[in-house]
């Protein structure tokens, strides 16, 4: 069984000269136990789209099937298996942590409350800091504990809406381990971003949206792979004009720019022997040779001004 499936699904906002058509058509279907990348620019629907899937906002049309569940039919039982962490949440409440996580479970009806509340503390790393002012806490430490209290109700799908948007570089590692922690847990989990080494650390697949579409869908691997993106050579050699005028006219080189005696050569393909022979024969006193494999924000990049 799929833990999340959506189909056709279309969200406008406004009308007439202010419509904005959020999102339009857009399918995915997420297996048990993956995590899920959401990746886009601002505006692109991402929100949007964990907002309907979890009952925040309403869908114009599509179906959404969240854990064998009808969203139109079982809005309530689905709440009760999902959990959502959306952006930076400002926590200004005057409860300690324990207090704060217990108001929750109670307002979830979570059973064994006490006993879970230990668990999630222990689980997000905040058990230290348990009496403590939930207001008064860091900014990574309260993004902990909005974390803590999603997993109340141990939830099997587990929506995080740019869960490390706002914090500390030191921090952001940290929420990203746990977040790889409740995968190992076999927490099924859509995670939205705008920051691609984000998705690329931490998912199994990743969904490109732009303008309400999704424009890619697969592992990095393929979404690199979809694309033709030039492969880039980095060279250095003791005669760099020498060795550009050789190769130059190749039809293999799309670009070529010399800094000094080093040149960054772009490629069309990927055929980096026959420019590493060709080097060679041109006889020039080569110091290093080295590949810079394309990078997702390439990928991304290009996919967005194909449109
Ligand atoms: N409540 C709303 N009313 C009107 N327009 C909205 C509303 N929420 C989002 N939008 C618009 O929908 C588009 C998608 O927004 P959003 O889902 O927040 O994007 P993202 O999360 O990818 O940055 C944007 O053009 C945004 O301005
Ligand atoms: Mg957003």
């Amino acid at each position: 069984m799929q833990a999340v499936s959506v189909k056709g699904l279309n969200k406008t906002f406004g009308s007439g000269k202010n419509e904005v058509k959020a999102l339009k058509d857009v399918s995915l279907d997420i297996a048990e136990g993956e995590i899920i990348g959401l990746l886009g620019p601002n505006g692109a629907g991402k929100t949007t789209f964990i907002s309907i899937l979890t009952g925040l906002l309403e869908k114009d049309n599509g179906s959404v099937n969240v854990l064998g569940l009808d969203l139109d039919k079982d809005l309530e039982k689905i709440k009760g298996g999902i959990g959502v962490v959306s952006g930076f949440s400002m926590v200004s409440i005057d409860l300690t942590v324990t207090e704060f996580l217990r108001f929750f479970g109670m307002l979830y009806g979570v059973k064994n409350l006490e006993k879970r509340i230990v668990e999630v503390m222990k689980l997000v790393g905040i058990f230290e800091r348990k009496d403590e002012i939930s207001k008064d806490l860091s900014s990574g430490f309260k993004q902990r504990l909005v974390i803590a209290k999603s997993l109340l109700n141990s939830p099997k799908v587990l929506f995080l809406d740019e869960p490390t948007v706002g914090l500390d570089v030191e921090i952001a590692v940290k929420v990203r381990e746990l977040i790889l922690e409740l995968k190992k847990q076999g927490t099924t989990i859509l995670l939205t971003s705008h920051n691609l080494y984000e998705v690329e650390q931490l998912c199994d697949r990743i969904a490109l949206i732009n303008e309400g579409k999704i424009i890619a869908l697969g592992t990095i691997k393929d979404i690199k792979g979809m694309l033709r993106l030039s492969t880039k050579i980095i060279v250095v050699c003791d005669d760099a004009k020498k060795a550009s005028s050789f190769i130059a006219k190749m039809k293999e080189i799309r670009k070529i720019e010399m800094k000094g005696n080093t040149l960054h050569i772009e490629l069309e393909g990927r055929d980096t022997r026959k420019i590493l022979n060709a080097l060679i024969d041109a006889k020039v006193g080569l110091e290093s040779f080295s590949l810079v494999e394309p990078s997702l924000e390439d990928a991304f990049i290009q996919l967005v001004k194909k449109r």
